[in-house]
């Protein structure tokens, strides 16, 4: 795995499934397309990370927290331009049947953000380049090489559903939508928090929780997805002081992959959009280096949305959602700046990152996962040495009391150095051995992940240690 070649997404999907962290949705009835299920040591690292996200943000004074619903009144999606913007271009291959999404096939023929273009524009490019001797030929399915492919359409991403209605058959004035962005539950709650909790602009309000698109194509694991979570961030501003708090959290973003995710800074890139979506003014990704995929990929947007949001839903509903600020002695529309990263992205981050298969001195090879000890599923592991009732007594009274504080795991079987392995591939940054000295001294061994080191400590220690 150290080499690049070695290391793709097969290596982190088989990694996932072994080691108890992603399996595949309804795999019994062979598998839902896109959609995943985080077992145990994955749903605990995906709740790390939200962990970080949210106590990053609504620990500050400026910052509130919502969970709000998944299912919204239908019109909200009418107002935030989603039943009528939100779909993706995408080609038919008349070969073998496969649906590709434009972006996949133009951006290697070096025309990037084909995803964002009118469907209008998409068929005039397609027509540009089969009009083009020297690139007609390049414009061929991915999955079979065939050149015959149709033009591009409409795939809507907004998945619908019959709630409420008496009847499964959908229509105009029955249809409900699962939330495509987490972010319009936020705005339908601006007014609240400005009444209720007495939020003064500037403030932001954060949530984390599902989102729902019907992707065309999603085979990039956890990467792409039809079910997923999202972490977005809206932050209520004076319009007149957009670019300073765009700029700001932009900058507070960045700063937190590296101290609060453990990613080095040199894996980031910021990509300016240069076609933005139906609600941005402006727009930036923060793009991270993916080992499995070799290449930058979005986890991250950064968006100036103005006054859209709240213009469309005071428009929409008749409700007023200004806001008078008492020290300009001014009404306005507050204007957005919103924050919207992908929670499952960033779990695939951490493992693309932190997996790596080491040979050892002794030639034998130990998969290990280096991650921050705040994100990792376990934070240590209790091994007894053997299975002593006295040794397992005394490793039994460890766990219980360091549980109380952390995840801790528990492992009575197999050699140490098997139960080793499989603590340094699920990331556990330390383990604690029981053994019979510790009956007499109350000391026990700790050894470390990633050094391998181990040293002895006492046991009254151990939360200092780990
Ligand atoms: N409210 C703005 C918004 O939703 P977005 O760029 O469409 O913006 C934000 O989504 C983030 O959500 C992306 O940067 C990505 O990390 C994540 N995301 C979007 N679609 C996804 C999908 N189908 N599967 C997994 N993550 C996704």
């Amino acid at each position: 795995m150290s080499a690049k070649s070695e290391f793709n997404l097969k290596t982190i999907v088989s990694y996932a499934k072994r080691a108890g962290f992603i399996y595949q949705s309804s795999a019994i009835y062979g598998g839902f397309p896109a959609v995943y299920d985080f077992a145990h040591y994955g749903a605990l690292l995906r709740n790390n990370i939200h962990k970080a996200w949210w106590e990053d943000l609504v620990k500050r004074q400026d910052v509130y927290g919502l969970d709000s619903a998944i299912f919204t009144h239908p019109t909200v999606w009418k107002a935030s331009g989603h039943v009528d913007s939100f779909a993706d271009p995408e080609i038919d291959c008349r070969t073998c049947k496969a649906r590709i999404r434009v972006d996949h096939l133009l951006e290697p023929l070096g025309y990037p953000d084909a995803d964002r273009m009118d469907i209008k524009d998409v068929n005039k490019l397609l027509q540009e380049i089969r009009d083009n001797p020297e690139q007609a030929g390049k414009l061929k399915c991915p999955h079979c090489g065939s050149t015959d492919l149709t033009d591009a359409k409409r795939f809507e991403l907004l998945v619908k559903s019959n709630l409420g209605s008496p009847t499964s058959e959908l229509s105009e004035d029955n249809v409900t939508y699962l939330r495509g962005e987490t972010c319009q539950g936020i705005y339908l709650n601006y007014k609240n928090y400005v009444q209720n909790l007495r939020a003064q602009v500037p403030f932001g309000i954060a949530q984390v929780g599902k989102a729902f698109r019907n992707e065309i194509v999603a085979r990039q694991f956890i990467f792409r997805t039809r079910e997923f979570m999202q972490m977005e961030f809206q932050y209520f501003i004076h319009p007149d002081d957009t670019d300073k708090y765009y700029d700001y959290w932009k900058s507070e973003r960045v700063k937190w992959y590296t101290e609060k995710l453990g990613l080095p800074e040199d894996k980031f890139k910021l990509k300016p959009h240069t076609k933005l979506a139906h609600y941005a003014k402006k727009a930036e990704d923060i793009t991270f280096y993916f080992r499995s995929l070799d290449r930058f990929e979005e986890v991250e947007g950064i968006h100036q949305r103005g006054d859209w949001d709240l213009s469309q839903h005071q428009k929409f509903s008749g409700e007023k959602l200004d806001f008078y600020d008492q020290a300009r002695n001014e009404r306005f529309v507050p204007h957005i700046i919103e924050t919207a990263s992908g929670l499952n992205r960033l779990v695939l981050a951490v493992l693309d990152h932190g997996l790596h298969e080491e040979v050892l001195e002794d030639g034998s090879t130990r998969t290990v996962l280096k991650l921050k000890k705040e994100l990792a599923p376990m934070r240590t592991a209790v091994l007894p040495l053997t299975k002593d009732e006295k040794l397992i007594k005394l490793a039994e009274d460890i766990h219980k009391d360091l549980s109380q504080d952390y995840f801790v795991e528990f492992d009575k079987s197999g050699s140490i150095g098997k139960r080793y392995r499989r603590q340094d591939e699920i990331g556990t940054p330390s383990c604690i051995t029981i053994d019979f000295d510790s009956l007499d001294d109350r000391t026990v061994t700790i050894r470390d992940r990633d050094s391998m080191k181990q040293k002895r400590v006492k046991i009254d220690r151990l939360r200092e240690e780990i």
